[in-house]
C-alpha cells in the first residue's frame, strides 16, 4: 500500500484549481441509469470511487468513456445505457464504497426492479440506508432484505407512485438518501415532495442535471423538494459543480504552513460557514481576478460560485468552537483537516461532530504527532501547541487521511502517511497539486 513521505514546515505558494466535486460527480453518474440517451459529464474527478462506479455502471449495460472535449477539458465522461437487463449490484462492489448504493434509486424507477448488496459499516460510522428504504418504499416499492442483499420491486404498474417523503434522520437529513430517491421520483407516476431534503450543493447539481435530462424537480437545495414525475428522461450535458471539501482542504494546506496560495475553481457561496471559522481562527482569505489581483465582492462574476481566492496566513492563529451539521452548516468532510489546524493555534478550541459522532480515528494519529487532544463522546477538546512533530501515522479514512497530510505538512521533521488509497478516492493526485504549491512530499510505492 502506497504511502505519503512529507517533509513539513515548507510554506505553500502559488496557485492551483480545484476539481470537480467527487460527492457530486458520483451520484450524477447514476443518473446515466434513467435514460438510454446519452449524457455528457465534464470536470469528473479522476478516483478511485469515480473508477470503481464506472465498473459497477459498466456491469449494468452502461457504456462508459473518457472523451477529450473540443476544448480538451479533463475529465470529460460519456455514458449511455445500451443493455438493460442487468439489475444486479453485487457485494464485492458495493462494498468499496457506499455511494455505489445511489444506483437503486435509478435502477428502481427505470427497470423496475434492482437487486443490491447492503453497504456495510464504515470507518466514520454505521452508516445505515434505512432513510433511502423508507423513501423507496413510500413511492410504492416493495423491499425485502435477505443474505446481505436488498430486493427491490417496483408496483405491478411497472412505475413507482408520487407520493409525500418525510427523510430526516437522528442527524438530519441525508444527502445520498436525498438523491437516490429524488433520481427514483423523477420517472414516478405523479408528485413527490421530499420533506426534510438535504440542502447540500451536491443534491442541486444532480437536479440541474436530471432537470436538463427532462426531469421536473424544483425546491432543490431547500428542506423541501418537489418533483413532478414524467414518463421519459433523455440526455444531456453538464459540467460539475467544483469540489468544495477539496477547496476547503487546500485553504487548511496554505495556513497551516503559514502560506499564499490562489485556488481557481473555488465555490465560494457554499463555504460560508467554513470562511467564517478561517476568519475566527484569523486565516486571510480575499477574492481575487485571474492576474491575482483583489476583486471586487460585490461584483457580479460569471459563475460566482467558481471564483478565485487567494488564502494566506504569517501570524499565529485563534482557536475556535466549532460543530459540524447539516449544509450550510460547518461540514463534517473538513473536520479532521480543521483539527489539524487548531492543533497549533494559539489556546483551547473544540470541535463536536453532529452528522457522524464516531469520527474521531484520526485523533490518535494526530496524538501521536504531539497535539494535544481530548475526546469527550462526540467532541474533542483541543489546547493548541506550538509545533507538531513529523511522525509515522496511519490513514484510516478520506478525510482523516487529508488531515493527517496537512498536520504533516505543518508539523517539524518527516511524517509517514500510511495507507494513502483512502486520499486516491477522493483527491485527485493530492500529492502533485502540493508538490506544485511547494510542499516537500512523494508517493513511495507499497504492496
Ligand atoms: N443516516 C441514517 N439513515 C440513513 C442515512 C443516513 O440514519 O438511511 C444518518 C447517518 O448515519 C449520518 C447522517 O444520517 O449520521 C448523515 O448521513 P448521510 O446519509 O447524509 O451521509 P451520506 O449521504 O452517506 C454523504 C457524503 C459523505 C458526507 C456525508 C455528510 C457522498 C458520497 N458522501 O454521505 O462524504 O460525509 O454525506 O455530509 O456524498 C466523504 O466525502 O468523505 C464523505 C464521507
Amino acid at each position: 500500500m502506497d504511502a505519503f513521505v512529507i517533509q513539513g514546515g515548507r510554506r505553500l505558494r502559488g496557485r492551483t484549481r480545484v476539481h470537480g466535486s467527487k460527492n457530486a460527480a458520483l451520484p450524477l453518474l447514476t443518473a446515466a441509469l434513467l435514460t438510454d440517451e446519452p449524457l455528457l459529464v465534464d470536470d469528473v474527478p479522476d478516483l478511485s470511487d469515480v473508477r470503481n462506479l464506472l465498473r459497477l455502471l459498466e456491469s449494468l449495460g452502461c457504456r462508459c468513456s473518457r472523451r477529450a472535449g473540443e476544448d480538451d477539458r479533463a475529465g470529460r465522461l460519456e455514458l449511455q445505457v445500451v443493455d438493460e437487463t442487468a439489475d444486479r449490484a453485487d457485494y464485492e462492489i458495493v462494498r468499496t464504497m457506499r455511494a455505489t448504493f445511489n444506483v437503486l434509486g435509478p435502477l428502481l424507477a427505470r427497470r423496475g426492479r434492482a437487486v443490491i448488496s447492503r453497504p456495510g459499516g464504515c470507518n466514520i460510522g454505521d452508516r445505515p440506508v434505512d432513510l433511502h428504504l423508507h423513501g423507496f418504499r413510500a413511492l410504492g416499492a416493495e423491499i425485502h432484505s435477505g443474505e446481505g442483499y436488498i430486493h427491490a420491486q417496483a408496483p405491478a404498474s411497472g412505475r413507482l407512485q408520487g407520493a409525500r417523503i418525510f427523510l430526516g434522520g437522528p442527524f438530519g437529513p441525508t444527502v445520498t438518501g436525498t438523491a437516490n430517491v429524488m433520481s427514483a421520483a423523477t420517472l414516478a407516476e405523479g408528485r413527490t415532495v421530499i420533506d426534510s431534503a438535504a440542502c447540500e450543493p451536491e443534491i442541486v447539481d444532480l437536479a440541474n442535471l436530471l432537470n436538463a435530462m427532462g426531469a421536473r424537480i424544483s425546491g432543490a437545495g431547500t428542506p423541501s423538494v418537489t418533483i413532478d414525475g414524467v414518463e421519459a428522461l433523455g440526455g444531456a450535458r453538464h459540467t460539475v459543480i467544483p469540489d468544495r471539501i477539496e477547496a476547503g482542504t487546500l485553504m487548511i494546506a496554505a495556513a497551516i504552513t503559514n502560506g499564499d496560495v490562489i485556488l481557481e475553481n473555488c465555490p465560494l457561496e457554499e463555504l460560508t460557514a467554513f470562511l467564517t471559522c478561517l476568519d475566527a481562527v484569523g486565516v486571510q482569505w480575499e477574492l481575487v481576478d485571474e492576474a491575482g489581483d483583489k476583486a471586487d465582492a460585490s461584483s457580479d462574476s460569471p459563475d460566482s460560485r467558481s471564483q478565485c481566492v487567494r488564502v494566506a496566513s504569517q501570524r499565529r492563529l485563534s482557536p475556535a468552537a466549532i460543530t459540524t451539521q447539516p449544509h450550510p452548516g460547518f461540514p463534517t468532510d473538513l473536520q479532521a483537516q480543521m483539527m489539524a489546524l487548531l492543533a497549533v493555534a494559539d489556546g483551547n478550541s473544540v470541535i463536536t461532530e453532529k452528522i457522524f459522532p464516531d469520527r474521531f480515528l484520526h485523533v490518535a494519529e494526530m496524538l501521536r504527532m504531539g497535539a494535544n487532544l481530548v475526546r469527550n463522546g462526540p467532541a474533542v477538546l483541543i489546547s493548541g501547541v506550538r509545533h507538531l512533530i513529523g511522525a509515522p501515522v496511519m490513514a484510516s479514512d478520506l478525510r482523516a487521511s487529508a488531515g493527517l497530510v496537512l498536520a504533516g505538512l505543518g508539523a517539524t521533521g518527516t511524517t509517514t502517511v500510511n495507507r494513502v488509497y483512502h486520499i486516491d478516492r477522493g483527491y485527485e493526485k493530492m500529492e502533485r497539486t502540493l508538490a506544485e504549491l511547494g510542499a516537500e512530499i512523494e508517493r513511495v510505492e507499497g504492496d
